[in-house]
């Protein structure tokens, strides 16, 4: 990708803040954690630790910071960052009408100026994990992370992007472009519903980038969306999702 992918996915997420405001706002207010395309409960799923009191926990990507919220919640003293101005606005507003203490900051994921071992838990919810490329992003994860600190990440399954049509259609049940060499997909000129650009790997690439990173996995899981689910949502249908994972999410450590 030799494009400026960077400021291509901020200028987007500029240009579309406002149409996610009513998303961050039910999201913001609901109760529990719910995760990804279909805000699937989280029953077991541990994104995020019960207790994080006493943690300092950042959110790569934060977009509207709901994420973010949860965590101020569970006891964490929370950074959130995301490169788009008008993300942070909606995320800032929030944050106020919640009461909840975020620290919300302009930065690219991928290089955050922030301190060395400065955070005991990273995660990213669409955020990093899929705007940003993966060797850069995750190795400043890894940096900002202290010894014995954990990443969690959600974005999309390998298996939507091969089986998802160079037109930007929702996707189906062919397999439309190589799996072999995957590195994400640019879908500035795509003819429905063009966006931004975004990365994703092959799952040995995955594994061989943490270990080159010098990250452990502690857990990997694949999310479905659930029964009642129906439609088509960020171009995945429903019941293709019942039956193919959608979303992979991965639990790291950075080793003590
Ligand atoms: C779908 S939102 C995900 C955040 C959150 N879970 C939500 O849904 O509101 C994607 C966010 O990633 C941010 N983003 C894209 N590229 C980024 C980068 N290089 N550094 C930090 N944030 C980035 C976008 O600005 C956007 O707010």
């Amino acid at each position: 990708m030799t494009k400026d992918y960077v400021t291509i996915n901020r200028d987007l997420w500029n240009a579309e803040a406002a149409d996610w405001a009513e998303i961050g706002a039910r999201l913001w207010a609901s109760p529990e954690p719910v995760w990804g395309n279909w805000n699937n409960a989280d029953d077991g799923l541990g994104l995020l630790p019960e207790d994080m009191s006493d943690l300092d926990a950042i959110e790569l990507g934060c977009g509207t910071g709901y994420v973010s919220g949860w965590m101020a919640k569970r006891g964490a003293r929370v950074t959130g960052i995301d490169v788009s101005a008008e993300q942070l606005k909606s995320a800032r507003r929030f944050a106020q009408e919640h009461g909840a203490d975020v620290q919300f900051l302009e930065a690219n994921a991928e290089d955050t100026a922030l301190p060395d071992q400065s955070f005991d838990f990273a995660i990213s919810e669409y955020g990093a994990a899929i705007w940003c490329r993966p060797s850069l992003w995750l190795a400043e994860a890894f940096r900002l992370l202290r010894p014995g600190g954990r990443l969690v990440f959600l974005g999309n399954h390998p298996l939507s992007l091969i089986c998802s049509p160079p037109s930007g259609a929702p996707c189906d049940d062919t397999l439309h472009r190589p799996y072999r060499g995957m590195w994400g997909a640019d879908w500035t000129e795509v003819e429905f519903e063009p966006s931004g650009i975004c990365f994703n790997l092959t799952m040995a690439d995955w594994m061989a980038l943490f270990l080159q990173i010098g990250f452990t996995v502690e857990r990997y899981q694949e999310l479905y969306a659930p029964d009642w689910a129906e439609g088509v949502r960020a171009a995945i249908p429903a019941d293709w999702a019942k039956s193919y994972p959608m979303e992979q999410v991965w639990h790291l450590q950075k080793p003590l």
